[in-house]
């Protein structure tokens, strides 16, 4: 990589110290001066964004709305060894009703979705069904509306070879009763209607439950000796993100929401390129109807019904005012895809690329597309005939820069050049900062002309303070940077301490500094569902019915909120070597604000005197947010008050004033113009 300093010295501000310089220099009082009328440096205006991937029940359990488990009865033992199609469903036998469950596939709903329920009601008792209690726990809400429907069709009445006596009205519809129930059988809300003919069909109705319950379940009981092939049993809440059909957890979604991404990178990380050279992410799977979409085993090692798909993150980006940045594999898998890690990388044949390619078009069409265009169309029939406007999309993950991925990534990026200049492709340097994927990644980046890498570390505290001056050293006309996965890793890596959210800060103010290069930053992971975490740390954990936002979380949403487009030349003078503290001036063109940030990871305070040049006379409003806590170690444990949470006050200043940077802290002062 070529060096060409384009940032200052000045804005390297955090270097080794030994204990007995920081003694030494205790009582210094640093200096940070702003000229408030610097032309500056035009800097990403979209440095904060997200990264979503369906790792920890982040889908299927968590953002997608969907509450009942297993709803299409395609669990497999391939996903889990103890799971199958009943996963997740009991065999619910009331009065002296008696019946069994039997598993079909001769006639399903759609190709796609290959199996589905046959429920045998031998005898009807009170009724014969079947019940859910969601993805561990289903919490609803007294008062507020539930979806709840199904797809039916009716295959037999009476018993499916006749029995001794005359053989049953095979034109008499079975009756059905849905339910909603506590944990100890109350019934919450109740509804009854008719499942008739031999069509598949969808059935729906609206539960309202006259109680709350942390902990519900579905039935649906069938009340006629006879026969009901189910499929798609599905409870959804009204109440979902912007109330979406289909939508989102409104809480999840309002959480990410709240950090303002600028862009969302989705649907993965690893799982975009699979653990089997055609077990990718076919995004075509993950749009059209709910029925007919293929769920597939995740990477991760459950099942994602792609119920969340592609239409949905689309629809979600825009809610949030996010720029959508799918994406797609390189035409390879996973280097540790087949139980092989390391050595699992294996190549589409060559033959197949064309058609893999055309799909990565297709996506293009389907996105961009006029709505008359053939995938256009497939988006507007989803009730979006507008485009999208996909400007981004990734092209491989984490992968190893080997001849078989070159070949293929320089096939589709050749494609992409020809038929759409408009996309920036983002391409990849492997699964670490440096190293010789991350090498290799680049040098093939510089030969091809890709326009912008996506680069990942998962790394210590420590790391990111050493390495304040990354991208101090990049090609400021060579590619521009995705960091497309970062995270500080603290011990043990399951809490999330004030530590690593401050090192995370200070990475973001690295960022900023160099944001003429540096485009795009995302945290990850960020959703992980508490029993079924998989990774740490993760930026928001939750619960069945509870969000629980870290301290990076604060992080990600302070840089969200305080994000500018112009770098002013400004920076902490004073520091001595060696302190972990390290600061952004920026201004945000839209509001005139000036912002600036300064991290202090070291267990003491600073003081230091902010002074503005070229200020006009008179107090301006200064609005000071402070995240810190009590220590470096603290976190914030689910349902407790939080250890750190950022604290915002409003003063008037005047052109120079003292401020207190506290121990372990990330200081915001806004100056409103
Ligand atoms: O973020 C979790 C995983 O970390 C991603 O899937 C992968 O890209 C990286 O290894």
């Amino acid at each position: 990589m070529k060096t060409t300093p384009a940032v200052p010295l000045l804005f390297a501000a955090s270097f080794l110290l030994s204990a007995a310089a920081l003694a030494a220099d205790s009582a210094a009082t640093l200096r940070l001066q702003v000229d408030l009328a610097a032309k500056g440096k035009a800097i990403s205006p979209d440095l904060v964004g997200v990264f979503f991937e369906d790792l920890n029940y982040a889908a299927d359990g968590g953002l997608y709305a969907e509450l009942l488990q297993n709803r299409s009865f395609e669990y497999s033992a391939t996903e889990q060894s103890n799971w199958g199609p009943f996963f997740g469903w009991d065999l619910i036998k009331t009065g002296d009703g008696d019946g069994q469950l039997g598993l079909g596939d001769a006639r399903p709903v759609h190709v796609n979705n290959p199996h589905y329920l046959l429920l045998t009601v031998l005898t009807a008792g009170e009724g014969v069904g079947i019940a859910n209690a969601g993805f561990d726990q289903l919490p609803v809400e007294a008062g507020k509306g539930y979806e709840a429907s199904f797809w039916a069709y009716q295959p037999f009445m009476g018993l499916k070879w006749g029995g001794p006596g005359p053989r049953a009205d095979q034109s008499k519809p079975m009756p059905v009763t849905l339910q909603l129930q506590s944990k100890d059988g109350r019934v919450l809300a109740e509804s009854r209607l008719a499942v008739s003919g031999r069509a598949w069909t969808k059935y729906s109705v609206v539960l309202t439950p006259n109680q709350s319950a942390a902990e519900a379940r579905f039935v649906l009981l069938a009340h006629e000796q006879g026969g009901l092939a189910l499929d798609m049993v599905s409870l959804f809440p009204r109440d979902t993100f912007k109330g979406r059909a289909n939508g989102l957890r409104r809480d999840l979604a309002q959480v990410i929401a709240d950090i303002r991404p600028k862009f969302m990178r989705f649907p993965g990380g690893c799982l975009v390129h699979g653990s089997g050279v055609r077990a990718y992410y076919d995004w075509k799977a993950s749009v059209g109807p709910v029925e007919q979409r293929r769920a597939q085993r995740n990477l991760w090692g459950y099942h994602q019904t792609l119920g969340m798909g592609y239409f949905e993150f689309f629809q979600y980006c825009e809610d949030i005012g996010a720029k959508p940045l799918p994406v797609v594999t390189a035409g390879v898998c996973c280097q540790h895809a087949g139980d092989s890690p390391g050595r699992g990388q294996e190549g589409l044949p060559l033959e197949e690329m064309p058609a893999y390619i055309q799909d990565v078009l297709d996506l293009i069409e389907w996105a961009n597309g006029p709505a008359d265009s053939k995938w256009g169309a497939v988006r507007a029939a989803a009730g979006h005939p507008a485009p999208f406007g996909l400007k981004y999309l990734g092209v491989g993950n984490e992968d190893a820069i080997t001849p078989i991925f070159k070949e293929r990534f320089q096939m589709i990026l050749d494609v992409l050049k020809a038929k759409h200049p408009e996309i920036v492709v983002v391409g990849t340097s492997g699964p670490f900062h440096s190293g010789e994927d991350y090498d290799n990644g680049w040098a093939l980046v510089r030969e091809l002309g890709v326009p912008m890498v996506d680069e990942h570390y998962y790394v210590s505290p420590q790391w990111f303070w050493d390495n304040l001056a990354r991208y101090e050293s990049y090609d400021r006309k060579g590619a521009k940077v995705y960091v497309g996965e970062y995270a500080a890793h603290d011990q043990p890596k399951t809490r999330s301490t004030l530590r690593s959210a401050l090192a995370e800060a200070a990475g973001l103010t690295s960022f900023e500094r160099n944001g003429d290069v540096v485009q795009f930053a995302s945290y990850a992971p960020l959703l992980a569902r508490r029993g079924h975490t998989q990774w740490h740390p993760n930026m928001i954990y939750f619960a069945a019915n509870a969000v629980y936002p870290t301290i990076n979380y604060q992080v990600q949403r302070l840089f969200g909120h305080n994000s500018g487009d112009n770098l002013l030349p400004a920076a902490l003078e004073g520091v001595p070597a060696g302190v972990r503290l390290t600061s952004s001036v920026v201004r945000d063109s839209a509001s005139g604000d000036v912002i600036i940030k300064v991290v202090n990871g070291e267990d003491r305070s600073f003081s230091a005197t902010v002074s503005f040049a070229s200020a006009s006379a008179g107090e301006r409003r200064l609005m000071a947010t402070v995240l810190t806590g009590a220590n470096a170690d603290v976190a914030n444990e689910d349902g407790q008050p939080p250890a750190a949470a950022p604290v915002t006050d409003e003063s008037k200043v005047g052109a120079s004033f003292a401020r207190e940077f506290p121990a372990n802290s990330l200081t915001v002062l806004r100056l409103r113009q």
